[in-house]
């Protein structure tokens, strides 16, 4: 085969999203739907993938420029001013293309589910049939606002008309246009000036390219896509949920197969960049996004959130956890209720319990924090007991400060450590202390008053009590 081409059409306002973000940057399953378009297209490693941008064009641009670099995948942008329609479209590349040669792969960068394979085939069906153009379609039961394909009775294609433009007659025909082409780069370049805006929406339609090529004595073929939803196209909120939902299961379905326990697909939200190890369970309701890797033998109870976060095997994450950016060691408990913000290190055996929050903070091998505790801006050594209540002050009102604690360390409950200050290996504080200056290795620290207890005091205070409520 000459060289191939990809051109995708990404400028559409996207007007039925009702969205100040352009369509394509919408995300299903975590990543831009545009990116599973140009993923589709890398797969098939062409010369070079443009993308014609329009509204919106810079963050579009800025979003995916240098995509595919690591695979020697070439991208370019081509500005749509205006957007006149899908022919006008790819007319603004038409300088790009001057002096290439091959075949162009015309794609919509709306269609999520589209694969690789699917445009693998297409292409060599273009190629067996000997056609000039060959356009993708489907049949759909509803075929609503697609473009109908007209076709003669020795099922040849004669154009395609938008749901718009139809007759009432045309309106029942079930085989859609689905928006991907393809033809030689001159072929079509050299019509594209013959397009006409003698439509319902005034807009130069690509799809009128049928009518001219085969106007020309040119071969037009239309080849049907056994499984439409491989081409939803996302012009709504609703289409956009339909497609988060089949990558999601996807996904689930895959992890499923490599080994991963999860009870409730229907209600686990896990993104396609998502890796999980062998014989790890996850419960209902559990989401995980981002770049997240998880061991072996983990569980992950219900309703965790865990985003960009790395667990080693064995650990158990309890309910209602939220952690993002945190590294986790093996055979840890975390939670049930744990918040762990941004930049976390806690090593093996470690515990992080119920109401604990922790952020930037490093939390040495068997080390615990096991309730009501805020730790942050904090390197915490090995084995060291973090008591109930303890809160490292790290902020002052104008910047944030160190807390050191050595390994061995017993942080007696209630401890308030204000930073920056160091704790040495092995030394204890006082339950209710308030540190502020450093504390020597295997020292105590007490910085609360001197406790003094009055005998029978409280039972004065009763009778006195008791006495006074008689009187009334
Ligand atoms: C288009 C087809 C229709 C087909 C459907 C499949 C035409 C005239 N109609 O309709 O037959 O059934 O796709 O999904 O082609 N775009 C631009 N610039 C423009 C207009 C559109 O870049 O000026 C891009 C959009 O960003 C989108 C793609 O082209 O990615 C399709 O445009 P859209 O407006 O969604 O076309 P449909 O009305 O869905
Ligand atoms: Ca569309």
């Amino acid at each position: 085969m000459d060289k191939l081409h990809i051109l995708i059409m990404a400028a559409g306002k996207g007007t039925r999203m009702k969205s100040s973000l352009p369509k394509v940057l919408h995300k299903v399953n975590g990543k831009p739907v545009l990116e599973y378009v140009l993923d589709a297209a890398a797969g098939l490693s062409p010369d070079i993938i443009t993308v014609v941008v329009g509204h919106e064009a810079e963050d579009v641009r800025e979003t995916f420029t240098g995509y595919g670099a690591e695979k020697g995948v070439k991208i370019e942008f081509v500005i749509q001013e205006e957007q006149r329609g899908t022919g006008d479209a790819v007319s603004c590349a038409a300088e790009k293309y001057k002096k290439r040669k091959g075949y162009l792969l015309i794609l919509s960068g709306d269609t999520p589910l589209i694969t690789t394979e699917l445009l693998q085939t297409f292409s060599s069906r273009h190629m067996v049939l000997g056609s000039d153009l060959s356009v993708l379609t489907m049949e759909l039961d509803n075929p609503g606002g697609y473009g109908r394909v007209v076709k003669d009775n020795d099922n040849n294609i004669l154009k395609i008309v938008e749901h718009r433009d139809s007759s009432d007659e045309e309106l029942l025909i079930r085989e859609v246009n689905a928006g991907v082409y393809l033809a030689d780069i001159d072929k079509i370049f050299e019509r594209l000036g013959s397009l006409g805006i003698e439509n319902t929406q005034g807009e130069y339609y690509l799809t009128d390219l049928i009518d001219i090529f085969r106007n020309d004595g040119l071969k037009a073929s239309a080849f049907s896509w056994y499984d439409p939803i491989d081409l939803l196209g996302i012009n709504t909120r609703a289409e956009l949920a339909v497609a988060d939902k089949i990558l999601c299961i996807k996904k689930i379905e895959q992890l499923m197969d490599d080994g991963v326990t999860i009870y409730d697909p229907d209600n686990t939200y896990i993104e396609s960049s998502v890796e999980i190890g062998q014989d790890t369970i996850i419960y209902p309701g559990v989401v995980i996004r981002g770049d997240s890797r998880i061991g072996r033998n983990c569980v992950i109870n219900h309703f965790c959130c865990l985003t960009d976060v790395t667990i080693a095997d064995g650990t158990i994450i309890d309910s209602f956890t939220q952690m993002e950016e945190t590294e986790i060691g093996s055979d840890c408990r975390i939670g049930p209720f744990s918040r762990l913000r941004p930049g976390n290190k806690i090593g093996n055996s470690a515990k992080v319990g119920n109401f604990v929050e922790m952020k930037k903070t490093s939390l040495g091998n068997g080390s615990k924090a096991s309730h009501l505790t805020y730790l942050g801006d904090s390197e915490i050594g090995e084995k060291v007991n973090v008591g109930a209540g303890t809160i490292t002050c790290n902020y002052d009102g104008w910047a944030k400060h160190k807390t050191v604690i050595g390994d061995g360390a017993f942080i007696g409950s209630n401890t308030e450590i204000v930073a920056p200050v160091e704790i040495g290996k092995g030394a204890v504080t006082g339950a209710g202390t308030t540190v502020v200056d450093d504390i020597p290795e295997d020292a105590l620290a007490v910085s609360r008053t001197q406790q003094k207890n009055i005998l029978g005091w409280a039972a004065k205070k009763r009778k006195k009590m008791e006495d006074k409520l008689k009187k009334k």
